[in-house]
């Protein structure tokens, strides 16, 4: 039974990688090359752990591949959104990054000027995604509310805002943390909380919030991860620029090397544990997801 409801969740995770390109967006217009610039970045690869988390939730819970992909423009905002996130954390005035998804950053290709209002397009479309999915409109409303607290000033954009106002300020331990829960934590919990939201009654009723409060642990996991990642990985290795993080407010810059190494170690196995509380094909889809990041 395990081996065919994990195959059931890969193939549809494999159905969402395809639809990322059937779905780019036509954009009639005489500009000679936003519409490619557009969705650039999403043709460009990356984990897909959003999309992932949310359909693991959705995966647990329903079997027909009919209803799942119903579910796709869901899955994509919070890809479209995090894209966004990315592109705009690339730029000079950013981390200032030259190489994405193992392809130059999209400013170093179109300019900062594109670059930014490709963001700009990227975080209102994955609102319009949501609004335009068929989906119930109160379930609809749920999803945007849930994407918007998490993406915008209450999460993802207040993590970026701390993270660059405090460079070359050394944080506290307790205020990296909530920096690490805010601009990562909030996004990885919102996609697990709406994957929750979207199969409603089939699931037990504090799912959603059960998993909103895994998801946030995951985020910092998934963080931690990524600043041993810049301090150990080549960009041929990492896909990105790495080496970058010299003067942030990052785990390995608080704890050094080895100990942040410790503590993602301790955060992986806390989240192990935790995951024992969730009905059991969900429990697996998760396990399997925080393997693939070992
Ligand atoms: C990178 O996110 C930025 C962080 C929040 C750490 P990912 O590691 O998910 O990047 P992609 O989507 O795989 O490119
Ligand atoms: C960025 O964190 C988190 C976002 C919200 C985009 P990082 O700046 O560490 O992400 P990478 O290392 O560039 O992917
Ligand atoms: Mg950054
Ligand atoms: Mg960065
Ligand atoms: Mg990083």
């Amino acid at each position: 039974m395990c081996a065919s409801k994990l195959d059931l969740y890969a193939s549809v995770c494999e159905d969402f990688n395809h639809y990322v390109f059937y779905a780019k967006p036509k954009i009639e217009t005489f500009h000679p090359f936003f519409e490619t610039a557009l969705w650039e970045m999403l043709e460009n690869g990356g984990k897909r752990f959003r999309p992932k988390l949310f359909l693991a939730v959705l995966c647990a819970f329903e079997s027909d591949l009919k209803a799942l992909h119903a579910c796709f423009p869901v899955a994509l905002a919070l890809e479209v959104l995090h894209t966004y996130s990315l592109i705009h954390d690339d730029l000079p005035c950013m981390d200032n990054a030259s190489l994405r998804r193992g392809h130059p950053t999209l400013h170093k290709t179109y300019g900062v000027t594109t670059a930014t209002l490709v963001g700009d397009g990227l975080n209102t479309y994955a609102f319009e995604l949501l609004a335009t999915a068929s989906l119930v409109d109160t379930l609809k409303i749920s999803l945007i509310t849930t994407l918007a607290q998490c993406g915008g000033v209450g999460g993802m954009v207040l993590g970026q805002a701390l993270d660059c106002h405090f460079e070359h300020q050394p944080l506290q331990r307790d205020q990296l943390e909530s920096l690490h829960l805010l601009k990562t934590g909030k996004l990885i919990a919102a996609s697990l909380k709406m994957g929750a939201l979207v199969v409603g009654d089939r699931a037990p009723s504090n799912l959603p919030q059960a998993l909103f409060d895994f998801g946030l642990q995951l985020g910092l996991f998934f963080q931690v991860r990524d600043d041993i990642i810049d301090r150990t990985q080549s960009p041929a290795q990492s896909g990105k620029s790495t080496q970058l993080d010299t003067f942030k407010n990052n785990y390995v810059n608080l704890l050094g090397l080895q100990e942040a190494q410790d503590y993602l170690q301790n955060l992986k196995e806390e989240l192990l544990e935790a995951l024992q509380a969730f009905p059991p094909t969900l429990a697996l889809y998760l396990q399997t997801l925080l393997k693939e990041l070992a």
